[in-house]
């Protein structure tokens, strides 16, 4: 092993040169202190036209700002809550891409990493450090970066699986002691919990566990507490599964695929989380490559993909990533497992989410709103769930869709729904029986 020496972060930015394109690592994992460091040799005018890359960060995105126009552009893989407004005015910008895709952007040379920022583990006796709660596209930049700077922090849990890399990947070493910025999981509320009451009653002892981003996951995994023999493949999780492990509900022994482990390719949650999964060798990081392949996904038996939307259309097309033409996230892999548990034997992708939002707006609407994309398409489409109940859509027609859709609608919202499909479908629709 190379001997590591340390330098502070305003110097180790000064390889960034202008033009280059820089990538994060992601959620806690992201290196605060490079991520500032950069920002300021952006206000010192020596840069312009860096390209910045990551998935979800945690924390402040300084480099985004209006301030930085013409030196840093943020293209991201996912718009998280600290992009969000600066992508949607059109400071910094969304790259639409599969989860299972991201890493293949820089494997293929489709997007250049010149240098890869990671914050990771203490370096171990044998010369590894781990990535942490970051593999995702993260490794795949470092394989591919012509320079890896990293933030040693022991704060950084020692995760295993793809997420253990040799310290002599790294090029210029930061040190850094702050504790990890939490991402703190939101609190199921009622209707949450409602919806993960149905959820539960989806998911089958000897299940296999996959959790979207939201509040719905966690109002789902409350709910388990009774299943036997659940696993886990995904690509994300929270503090909401600890107790499932810890009492053994989730032992992942009906898995084929690395049985009796959970894998994950990033996580998010509290200290509580992180020191959980530190030298855990029963959490599996690995590459978003295999997380989230729907071949290896589908391996499992009864994957049970659960993911949320922002929009359902009456014939089943659901819109995860903007509001409008207003990006609010991004596809993630919402696709990557809703394929996954299509594969699988006795597999369910399920889309949960509450009927309407708070400011009153009904979820499930005639068509989906002008500018918002599909993410799901009504012909991957199986269970939707809301606290109303739960549909199965596979199988069933247009007018069949809606029917079953306006039956898990809020009610303030079931007559205008049924008038929106009687205009569309005609007279015949009033007879459909289902
Ligand atoms: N019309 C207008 N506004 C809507 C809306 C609708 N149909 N549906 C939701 N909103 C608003 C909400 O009011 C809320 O606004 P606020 O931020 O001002 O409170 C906001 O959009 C978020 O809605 P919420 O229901 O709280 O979202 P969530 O946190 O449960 O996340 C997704 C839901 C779909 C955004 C999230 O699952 C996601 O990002 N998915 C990406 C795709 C995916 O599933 N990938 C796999 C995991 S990465």
């Amino acid at each position: 092993m190379k001997p590591i020496k340390f330098v502070s972060a305003d110097e180790a930015v000064k390889v960034v040169k202008s033009g280059d394109h820089v990538h994060f690592s992601s959620v806690s994992a992201y290196p605060v202190i490079l991520g500032e460091a950069l920002a300021r040799r952006g206000d010192s005018g020596e840069l312009k036209d860096v390209r910045i890359h990551h998935l979800h960060t945690e924390g402040d995105a300084p480099y985004t700002h209006e301030k930085y126009n013409g030196v840093f552009f943020t293209q991201s893989f996912f718009v998280g809550a600290n992009v969000r407004k600066d992508t949607q005015s059109g400071w910094a910008d969304y790259i639409p891409v599969f989860l299972r895709e991201t890493q293949k952007l820089y494997r293929s040379g489709v997007l250049p990493c010149d240098v890869a920022m990671i914050q990771v583990s203490m370096v171990d006796k044998h010369g590894y450090v781990s990535l942490g709660t970051s593999v995702d596209a993260t490794l795949a930049a470092v394989e591919c970066a012509k320079t890896v700077i990293a933030v040693m922090n022991p704060n950084v849990p020692r995760a295993w699986g793809n997420a253990i890399i040799p310290a002599d990947a790294v090029d210029i070493w930061v040190e850094d002691d702050t504790p990890l910025t939490p991402a703190k999981p939101a609190e199921p509320n009622e209707v949450d919990l409602k919806i993960g009451e149905h959820v539960a009653e989806l998911v089958e002892d000897g299940a296999c566990l996959q959790m979207g981003i939201g509040a719905i996951p966690n109002a789902v995994l409350a709910r388990l507490g009774n299943h036997k023999n659940l696993g886990v493949h995904t690509e994300m999780f929270s503090d909401g599964l600890l107790p499932l492990i810890k009492s053994g509900v989730v032992n992942g022994l009906n898995k084929k695929y690395r049985r009796g482990r959970i894998v994950s390719t990033f996580l998010m949650g509290t200290k509580e989380l992180y020191d959980f999964i530190d030298d855990n060798p029963g959490i599996y990081m690995t590459d978003v490559k295999y997380s989230n392949d729907p071949q290896v996904i589908g391996k499992n038996p009864k994957v049970c993909a659960i993911n949320s939307a922002l929009q359902i259309d009456l014939t089943g097309q659901v819109c995860a990533d903007s509001i409008g033409t207003k990006f609010y996230s991004g596809v993630g892999g919402q696709i990557d497992f809703v394929d996954g548990a299509n594969l699988s034997e006795g597999g369910k992708a399920i889309i949960a989410m509450p009927s309407i939002t708070a400011k009153g707006i009904s979820k499930i609407a005639p068509t989906l709103t002008l500018g918002a994309g599909v993410v799901t398409t009504r012909n991957h489409i199986h269970y939707v769930v809301t606290e109303n109940g739960a549909v199965d859509l596979y199988g069933k027609s247009l007018q069949e869709r809606a029917k079953l859709l306006i039956s898990i609608a809020h009610p303030s919202a079931q007559e205008e729904l049924d008038r929106a499909a009687f205009e569309r479908f005609g007279p015949h629709y009033t007879a459909v029986n289902v």
